[in-house]
């Protein structure tokens, strides 16, 4: 027993570690990768448990969320990111993750490929027919709400030895991801529910469509972490910083326009375009915003200020409110004429200038009240053309560098139609 001894020091410190983080999907894609890690294996996949709505008929299915495969990720050029398609499951009898929600119980398969006769479940090829990979051990894994309620499945592939050849799981593997799922579920539980209090927020905040607020603040969230990634790598940035900070922008991110709660709702919900007074009353939702988080120190608070002050600042400068009082919106710097001179380049927030340029992109791409979508082309050509002027140059070059994993996330979050 005495390796476990070492592995349950390594299950303890990830846990500290799983309960430290707030955002839902940056901790579910480390619980993956942490899952991975504890039993060696190769690739992963991690599956939320959703309720469809289909016409009025509500299923159950499981959704996933993230995958990770070290084989395939070490064949793409350092630093890029692995991009699969996102899909989901029945949660029924027929696909061995599928079977794990239904059953709760955890599954382990020797061999995909040769499973024994008496299963009711059988291994999909698809995803080894699109990717070349050969998916041998399978370990599904049920993460158990504390009130019997599934939150999902993990389920992590092809377990390897210590010289690397592919194993089944073991026994001892069962035991040790059965602890480690425990407190996965604390942190999930936790930061799901963080989730679901802010999404709140924001419905009561835009008072709009809720369907679209959702996905808009999630995608523009999840576009604005991934920026933020390449950007930290090319600073070499330390992994505890960037993960802190990654963690609290992608949570900061979705509350950028909750100032839109002091904004009437004749003028937010305008199906047209506005007048100039109409366009000023709604510029104020900055400062509404950041008034919100008052002068708090927390960092998730001062980022949130941050991000909600200046989202709307341009590189240029000429962007609003400029430099005023992010509590009481009084200016600070005014211009001959009296008006509050704007915050320009650096001056604007890193949090700031990655919003501005996410929250543009979502726009554009989405039908809005007061605007059709714009094709892809167009958005991706106006992005460019804006680089220097509305965006930080190099931001723009980030963003394309990195849309492969924008347009993802737009799969990981679609707009309703
Ligand atoms: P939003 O709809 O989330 O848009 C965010 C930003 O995306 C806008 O900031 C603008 O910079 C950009 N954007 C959105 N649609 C377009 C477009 O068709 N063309 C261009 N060039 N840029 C676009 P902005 O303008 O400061 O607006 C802030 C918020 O004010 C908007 O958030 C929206 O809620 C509201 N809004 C702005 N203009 C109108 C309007 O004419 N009618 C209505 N009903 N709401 C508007
Ligand atoms: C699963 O079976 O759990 C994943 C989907 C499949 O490959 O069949
Ligand atoms: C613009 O706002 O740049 C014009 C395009 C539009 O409103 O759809
Ligand atoms: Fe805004
Ligand atoms: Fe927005």
């Amino acid at each position: 027993m005495a390796g476990n001894e070492a592995v349950f020091k390594t299950l303890i410190d990830i846990d500290s570690e799983l309960s430290q983080i707030q955002d839902l999907d940056i901790l579910l894609e480390r619980v993956l990768s942490e899952a991975r890690k504890v039993v060696n294996a190769d690739a992963g996949t991690i599956y939320v448990k959703e309720i469809l709505d289909d016409e009025g008929i509500k299923t159950e299915k499981l959704v996933m969320r993230y995958s990770q495969n070290d084989t395939i990720q070490n064949e793409l050029p350092p630093g890029q990111k692995l991009i699969y398609s996102v899909f989901s499951l029945p949660i029924n009898d027929k696909t061995i993750s599928g079977y794990c929600a239904l059953t709760q119980q955890l599954v382990n398969v020797r061999d995909a490929y040769n499973l024994p006769p008496d299963v009711p479940y059988s291994f999909g090829l698809n995803y080894d027919q699109i990717s070349g990979y050969k998916t041998t051990s399978i370990l599904a894994v049920p993460l158990k709400g504390t009130e019997g309620g599934l939150l999902g499945v993990i389920q992590i592939i092809n377990a390897k030895d210590k010289d690397g050849n592919v194993v089944p799981f073991s026994q001892n593997d069962e035991t040790i991801i059965t602890h480690f799922a425990v407190n996965a579920i604390a942190a999930l539980q936790k930061a799901q529910l963080t989730r679901t209090m802010i999404l709140r927020m924001i419905k009561m905040a835009e008072l709009r469509d809720p369907k679209e607020t959702g996905t808009h603040v999630n995608r523009v969230a999840g576009y604005a972490a991934e920026i933020y990634d390449r950007w930290a790598t090319r600073r070499g940035e330390s992994e505890e910083r960037r993960n802190k900070f990654k963690d609290n922008l992608r949570t900061a991110s979705m509350l950028h326009d909750v100032g839109k709660v002091a904004i009437s709702d004749t003028i937010l919900k305008k199906p047209g375009k506005f007048t100039p007074e109409e366009y000023s009353i709604m510029q104020t939702h900055c400062v509404h915003g950041s008034a919100l988080f008052g002068d708090s120190q927390s960092s998730l608070d001062s980022l949130s200020r941050d991000i909600a002050f200046t989202h709307h600042e341009n590189w240029d400068g000429t962007g609003y409110p400029g430099k005023v009082d992010p509590v009481t919106g009084m200016p600070v710097d005014f211009d001959d004429t009296g008006k509050p001179i704007g915050k320009k380049g650096e001056e604007i927030p890193l949090a700031g200038r990655i919003v501005a340029l996410a929250d543009v992109y979502d726009a554009l791409c989405s039908r809005r009240v007061y605007k059709e979508p714009w094709g892809e082309e167009d958005v991706l050509m106006e992005m460019r053309k804006m680089s220097g002027s509305k965006f930080d140059p190099e931001l723009i070059e980030i963003f394309f560098e990195v849309l492969p994993g924008i347009k993802q996330i737009r799969q990981l979050y679609p707009e309703a139609d």
